[in-house]
């Protein structure tokens, strides 16, 4: 079983440049030179932050290069809280610092652009007018830059009330500021864009254009062009922008926890049990009343943690725990013994490493893209599922790099409510109080794994270094 470092460490994916230019990005996708700026469009509180940060978000988890360009933020340099007033479009003094932080914001992402391996950005702003869109085709057009406006229109009171409510108390536009001042203030600022707001139509057909019509009930999609706008609104028509939340938790502890052992589908300890029996109550106290999927792998010990919720269940393979391959049922310190420079070389590069017959954490994004697309499609879910494969979910969600995301520390016995917002995901974590061994091993240390005294001795940790 032993094996020379080079079988074992097999990359999961190579990077290669043909003399034609074309490469493979990390995810093994082909694309071509392309560089594709995604333009928001569309009135205040319709969710185009969210969408702006999801988007980038999910590519940089898939390992192509995005970055958000927030003309607010640059807006903000020279106007950090400036009243309605400032928005209004006869306020000339207004309009030429918009279009100031407008044009600050696009050459800011040329110049990014110019990096190798840069490829997709979002430039978030209203971008309410048939002429600013204009400007800024022409402007990314001279630099051989794609343009793909996303626009999103929406006139459901409900979500715009939800979306008032959120910038009143999150946007740096209001920080310190009485709520109830913010919000009335917060719609003023949206009628004046509405005086001027121009939806995508018939009078921009030559543009590449993404609509999407109250949350996503209609997507109108006009001269898309090549692989990656493509994938880009394939996830567009996936998102919705509603209030939710998504509870994530590791099975409860397993023998094969209590023993070191990794992989394998082994039953629930005693210990595991009593947090499968403690579950629903943390879950309720959490989640209220509201409905509720709860999410397996198909391994044992996740439905046995899952067995007293009572809502309805679907297990998943593609939330089965990262396969260990030659590794399985094998304890760190055997693998540290009989693979050396394999265990060495996992602590080197643990994303890429892929176990010999197993996978990689690159491996397991890859088959979690299906999972993370049906997440996002859906409302309140409950994921139970394995160390591995919640480090990688929780990465999606929080934006945690490819090197801290096999380093984060989650520990069993603990539920995880995240709320994604327009300006961040927000994180709870509630400890069942039971005890459980720890099965973290820091980057570098010895090959064992630690007895947790218990969650009362240590903090829950919030693991506030792993977060970008
Ligand atoms: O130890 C529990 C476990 O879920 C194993 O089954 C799995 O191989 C391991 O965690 C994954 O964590 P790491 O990538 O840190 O080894």
């Amino acid at each position: 079983r032993k094996t020379p470092q080079g079988d074992f460490m097999r990359p999961a994916t190579r990077t290669r440049m043909s003399s034609h230019s074309k490469k493979t990005n990390g995810v093994g996708v082909q694309v071509e030179e392309t560089r594709i700026c995604v333009v928001m469009v569309g009135l205040p509180a319709r969710g185009k932050s969210l969408i702006a940060q999801k988007v980038v978000r999910y590519l940089d988890w898939l390992s192509i290069k995005a970055k958000c360009f927030n003309v607010g933020s640059y807006r903000r340099t020279a106007t950090p809280q400036p009243a309605a007033s400032f928005f209004d479009f006869s306020n000339t003094e207004g309009e030429r610092l918009r279009k100031a932080a407008a044009e600050a914001a696009v050459n800011d992402m040329c110049h990014w652009f110019r990096s190798p391996g840069h490829l997709i950005a979002v430039l978030d702003a209203t971008n309410s007018t048939k002429s600013r869109r204009r400007w800024i085709k022409e402007r990314y057009d001279s630099e051989g830059i794609e343009t793909l406006f996303v626009e999103s229109k929406c006139d459901d009171e409900e979500l715009i009330m939800a979306n008032i409510m959120e910038v009143k108390t999150t946007s740096p536009d209001y920080v310190g500021q009485d709520p109830e001042a913010a919000a009335k203030d917060f719609r003023e600022r949206i009628k004046m864009y509405e005086r001027v707001y121009e939806t995508l139509d018939e009078d921009e057909a030559d543009m590449t254009y993404c609509k999407i019509i109250d949350v996503g009930r209609q997507v109108i999609i006009n001269r898309i062009q090549d692989y990656l706008q493509s994938r880009v609104v394939y996830y567009l028509m996936n998102l919705h922008i509603k209030p939710r939340s998504i509870w994530i938790s590791r099975h409860g502890e397993s023998e094969y926890n209590v023993s070191g052992q990794i992989g394998g589908d082994a039953n629930l300890s005693p210990r595991g049990a009593q947090y499968a029996k403690l579950l629903p109550g943390l879950v309720a106290k959490s989640a209220g009343d509201r409905p509720l999927t709860v999410w397996t792998s198909t391994l044992k010990r996740t439905a046995q943690t899952a067995c007293h919720l009572p809502y309805e269940k679907l297990s998943w393979k593609a939330l089965d725990e990262l396969d260990s391959g030659v590794c399985d049922g094998m304890t760190y310190g055997q693998i540290e013994k009989e693979y050396p420079q394999d265990f060495a070389a996992r602590d080197e590069d643990k994303y890429n490493y892929r176990y010999l017959g197993g996978e990689s954490y690159r491996d397991v994004v890859i088959r979690l893209e299906p999972i993370i697309m049906e997440l996002e499609r859906s409302e309140n879910i409950l994921i139970v599922t394995h160390q591995a494969v919640l480090r990688c979910i929780y990465a999606y969600f929080m934006g945690v790099s490819q090197e801290q995301s096999p380093w984060m520390e989650v520990p069993l016995h603990c539920l995880i409510k995240l709320t994604p917002r327009a300006y961040k995901t927000y994180e709870e974590r509630m400890s069942a109080d039971v005890p459980a061994v720890s099965t973290w091993r820091e980057k570098g240390s010895k090959a064992e794994h630690a007895q947790t005294p218990g969650p009362s001795a240590r903090p829950s940790p919030m693991i506030p270094a792993m977060s970008k």
